[in-house]
């Protein structure tokens, strides 16, 4: 068992005084700082070593230090150089190549470093493409200005993107309100919390409507199967963002889509002087070359599959109202009673398997059934431990209520999972989309 972290501890005080950008839901929650990943583990600077089940909020795709994407960068890096004084390059042909016979909305692709610039750029081409303004959006996209309209704490005044959060009523209703401004729909398919129809009638519902529908991949490009969810699922958007996941933990995004929606950009300014890093192409090569050799969505669900089952298991022999859900490759836990479930998560780091706590679980390809019966041991003797200190929370199984579902749906998404709620019905707490009903149409 860990129980004190000294070395992480003075760091952190220290990196305190000078630094200010720690994620409040990682550095904010761990007690320790990472010195080293590996495979499917990390290990903290006491020498500690943890079973990483946040895959570095999904980005590490293969595990921590994959040997061949880690060989390709250090071959890039010393036979051709780390960027060159222009974009086009061998690599960058290599990897939008295999993007567009990977994906099937995938004509053409456009590279940047990160999610929100590719999301971001998206929207740009979007507008570019129609000659109209306003983009109704669900989901986390980044954290630019515009996709601050999920959080109603934090969002800036701006009626130009408009968060639907996920309600099909709604976005009908703002589809007429803002009928012939509607330069796009951007949604993240987060099929934890909505499932296959949601995304089948969004299609249709943006098709009847002539809107251009942009699936942000971002988290589920590279998880839920060869060609994202698109490919799974048999439902094409006209555009799609990428990046986690395709170059293995290396920045890379990418904006993918029909010719003449990402032709758009040779009428504006979107370039950056980090477009032409060649670094992060070598390891999205590597990375790519691994992902269809080795079948790695079929690893991951596989291996995520046995271990959120497992955990279900374990919840109901201990008879505590909790959950793993729905997605093997990335699915989540919830707890009917909150405080238990921090509890149980802390337990679990103290014996050296790194849950998320307030998001979702991630596996990787480096992880192993036996990395999974590491930690369902460890889930079990942490939940001895909760039902020897809280005997009344285990007194039987049953599935969380709705409510505890729809709490953690609203935090991941911004929405509630009965998507067809009528708007009227909204509950008070849900402020964002109270304002979105009063707000006035476009001039
Ligand atoms: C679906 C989705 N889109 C976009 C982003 C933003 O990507 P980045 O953090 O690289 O800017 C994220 C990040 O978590 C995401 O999950």
């Amino acid at each position: 068992m860990f129980s004190s972290w000294p070395k992480s501890e003075s760091l952190m005080e220290r990196s305190r005084k000078v630094v200010s950008s720690t994620r409040p839901d990682l550095d904010g929650t761990f007690p320790f700082v990472v010195a080293s990943g590996l495979g499917g583990y990390v290990t903290d600077l006491e020498g500690n070593r943890y079973l990483d089940l946040t895959a570095s909020t999904g980005a590490v795709l293969l595990g921590h230090r994959h040997p061949e994407v880690s060989a390709a960068t250090i071959a890039a890096i010393n036979d051709v150089g780390s960027m060159f004084p222009t974009t086009t390059s061998p690599l960058l042909f290599e990897v939008a190549e295999r993007l567009t016979n990977m994906f099937p909305s995938a004509e053409r692709a456009l590279f940047f470093r990160t999610g929100s610039e590719a999301t971001t750029a998206a929207i740009r081409l979007a507008r570019m493409a129609t000659g109209r303004r306003t983009v109704l959006t669900s989901g986390y996209h980044g954290w630019h200005d515009w996709h601050l309209q999920m959080f109603p704490q934090f969002r800036m005044e701006d009626p130009t993107h408009i968060d639907f959060a996920y309600n099909l009523n709604l976005l009908e209703l703002l589809l007429d309100r803002y009928a012939g401004d509607v330069a796009c729909v951007i949604v993240t398919p987060d099929l934890n919390f909505f499932p296959h129809e949601y995304f089948a009638e969004l299609r249709e519902l943006t098709s009847r409507k002539g809107v251009i529908l942009i699936f942000d991949e971002v988290v589920t490009g590279f998880r839920y199967g060869m060609g994202g969810f698109q490919s799974s699922s048999g439902i094409t958007p006209e555009m799609t963002t990428l990046s986690k996941g395709l170059a293995n933990g290396h920045a890379i995004s990418a904006v993918v889509g029909r010719a003449e929606l990402i032709e758009q950009r040779d009428k504006t300014h979107m370039w950056g002087t980090f477009n032409s890093e060649v670094t992060p192409l070598a390891a999205a090569v590597a990375t790519l070359d691994v992902f269809v050799r080795d079948n790695v969505p079929a690893v991951l669900d596989h291996v995520g599959t046995a271990l959120m089952e497992g955990l279900g298991a374990l919840f109901r022999s201990a008879g505590v109202r909790a959950d793993a859900f729905r997605v093997g490759s990335d699915f989540h836990i919830v707890f009917e009673d909150e405080d238990l479930g921090q509890a149980f998560y802390w337990s679990c780091l103290c014996r050296g398997v790194l849950f998320h706590r307030f998001d979702r679980q991630i596996v990787t390809a480096a992880h192993t059934l036996e990395d999974v019966q590491f930690a369902l041991d460890v889930a079990g003797e942490a939940l001895a431990e909760l039902e020897a200190s809280t005997p009344a929370a285990f007194q039987g199984w049953s599935e969380p209520s709705p409510e505890a579902r729809d709490l953690r749906c609203l935090n991941e998404t911004g929405g509630l999972m009965d998507y067809r709620r009528a708007v009227d019905e909204i509950p008070d707490m849900w402020t964002l989309v109270n304002q979105i009903k009063e707000l006035p149409p476009s001039p």
